[in-house]
């Protein structure tokens, strides 16, 4: 089984990201033949129709690696009560058929949807707007359960993230993405 996070925050203490690690070893617990990798999508250039064919290597690369996954895990910051532009730009660069005519990427395939940010929400609101997206690009997401985490820098010792009572959450999740896939 393969799963790919996409993370929505290049930052390079991104909590997302750390939470992204968090959910690898939590699986890695369920399953250790679980391939689990979080994709680089930091070399996705701006959507510029201009530039859309031939994919950029980047794009191309991204591409892939969602197509071979048998579940994409999301994992988004808030910003402005949404998700963040960049995420959309990406998810937009998936959404297009790709040069040799194939569909797009993400039909079809699972999704689960988590977040982590220092205000109140834990990503709440710019969930629910991503799956709104998802949804429409016909992905195959697992409402429940979902993850929000609040006040995530309360939760950062000596500059890493440690979940405390929301590792059971995050563990619950796993277990349940796991068996959502394999329906
Ligand atoms: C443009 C911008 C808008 C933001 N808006 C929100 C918001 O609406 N709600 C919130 O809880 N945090 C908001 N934040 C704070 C981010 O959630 C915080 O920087 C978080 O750590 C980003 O995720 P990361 O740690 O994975 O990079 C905002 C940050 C930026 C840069």
């Amino acid at each position: 089984m393969k799963i790919v996070a996409i993370v929505g925050s290049l930052r390079r203490d991104s909590l997302n990201r750390q939470l992204a690690e968090a959910a690898g070893r939590e699986l890695a617990g369920i399953d250790p033949s679980i391939d689990y990798s979080i994709l680089d999508w930091s070399q996705v250039p701006v959507l510029n129709q201009d530039i859309e064919h031939p994919a950029p290597e980047a794009v191309g690369a991204a591409r892939a690696e969602v197509a071979s996954a048998d579940g994409i895990w999301f994992f988004t910051p808030e910003y402005n009560h949404f998700f963040p532009g960049g995420l959309k730009n990406l998810v937009d660069w998936l959404s297009r058929p790709q040069s040799d005519g194939s569909p797009q990427v993400l039909a079809g395939k699972p999704a689960a949807i988590s977040g982590i940010t220092p205000g109140m929400s834990g990503t709440g609101l710019a969930q629910d707007h991503l799956v709104t997206l998802l949804s429409f690009l016909n992905m195959r997401i697992m409402n429940q359960p979902r993850l929000t985490i609040p006040s995530g820098f309360s939760l950062v010792k000596d500059g890493r993230l440690e979940l405390g009572e929301s590792q059971p959450r995050l563990a619950t999740q796993a277990a349940a993405f796991v068996a959502f896939l394999g329906r």
